[in-house]
């Protein structure tokens, strides 16, 4: 990948740090993320234990934010842990808050996961790929698959036109008025996700929209203004479940596109 610096790392430090100085911390932190910080953590955990998240397993939550899902993990994950990564060091310092000291959160500054080969069952970039270029987001998906063990589970959210057109509305409004913008905001059709599962040889489990009520929550959940959500709720962005089959349909071309190194040849081991 060489050195080189993202477009992310300077936007979301800029966007946390103009937050943290104007707000208390707790407020700060929600914000940052989204906001609705306990709701959507509890929302975020039931998504995933419908996927078959077990208490077990390691969860490697990439662009973990302020630990919005990992702090609703903690009672959940009694056997398993979290390995969180984010580009802010002052999100990923509140994120360890409450957390067990065996779950791992790093600071990235680049689109690597910095964790083992098969070290994981689950991996989720939620609200991640949002904020990335299609170019980022299938690398992070070649991450994914070396980090999540042989038919693990990769979760993504992202957004669709038709179903978050408010988000397109309100971006693309902020632009003609010529407000700032504070971090990237891309959109994609499942077309998309067809195609990399099938590049990455994975199989998609499920695909939901942004507005499908799939959720189960186990009792009600409290949003920040007040309103409870209860039974079956949708997570407002699509989400994207990939199963990790690690068998590529163009085995041979894809493990020489895996090489970080894209410059060089691929060796005899690559091209196995
Ligand atoms: C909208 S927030 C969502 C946070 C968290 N996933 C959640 O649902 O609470 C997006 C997060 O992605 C982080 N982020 C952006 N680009 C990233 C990258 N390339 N690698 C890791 N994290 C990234 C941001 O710093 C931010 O915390």
């Amino acid at each position: 990948m060489g050195t080189r610096s993202f477009h992310f790392v300077e936007d979301y430090r800029t966007l946390v740090r103009q937050l943290i100085a104007h707000l208390p911390l707790p407020e700060a932190m929600s914000r940052a993320v989204g906001g609705d910080f306990t709701a959507m953590g509890q929302i975020e955990r039931q998504l995933l234990i419908g996927y078959g998240l077990k208490p077990d397993h390691t969860l490697v939550d990439v662009g973990c934010g302020a630990g919005r899902l990992a702090k609703q993990l903690v009672d959940y994950l009694a056997s398993g842990r979290v390995l969180g990564t984010d580009v802010v060091p002052e999100l990923i310092d509140y994120a360890k808050i409450g957390c067990p000291p065996t779950w791992q959160f790093t600071v990235v500054e680049d689109i690597r996961i910095p964790f083992a080969e098969n070290e994981a069952d689950f991996a989720s970039f939620f609200s991640v790929f949002t904020h990335l270029l299609f170019e980022e987001s299938f690398c992070y998906l070649l991450e994914a698959r070396r980090v999540v063990k042989p038919g693990g589970t990769i979760v993504f959210s992202f957004l669709e036109f038709e179903q978050n057109w408010q988000v397109f509305n309100d971006a693309y409004k902020a632009l003609r008025h010529g407000l700032p913008q504070l971090h990237l905001t891309t959109f994609m059709d499942r077309t998309a996700c067809e195609a990399w599962a099938r590049h990455l040889g994975m199989l998609i489990i499920d695909i939901r929209a942004g507005t499908d009520t799939f959720i189960e929550l186990p009792g009600p959940v409290v949003h920040d203004d007040g309103s409870r959500s209860k039974g079956k709720v949708a997570f407002g962005q699509s989400v994207c479940v990939l199963r990790n089959d690690k068998v590529p349909r163009e085995k041979r071309v894809l493990s020489w596109e895996t090489s970080w190194d894209i410059g060089s040849s691929p060796t005899s081991s690559q091209m196995r």
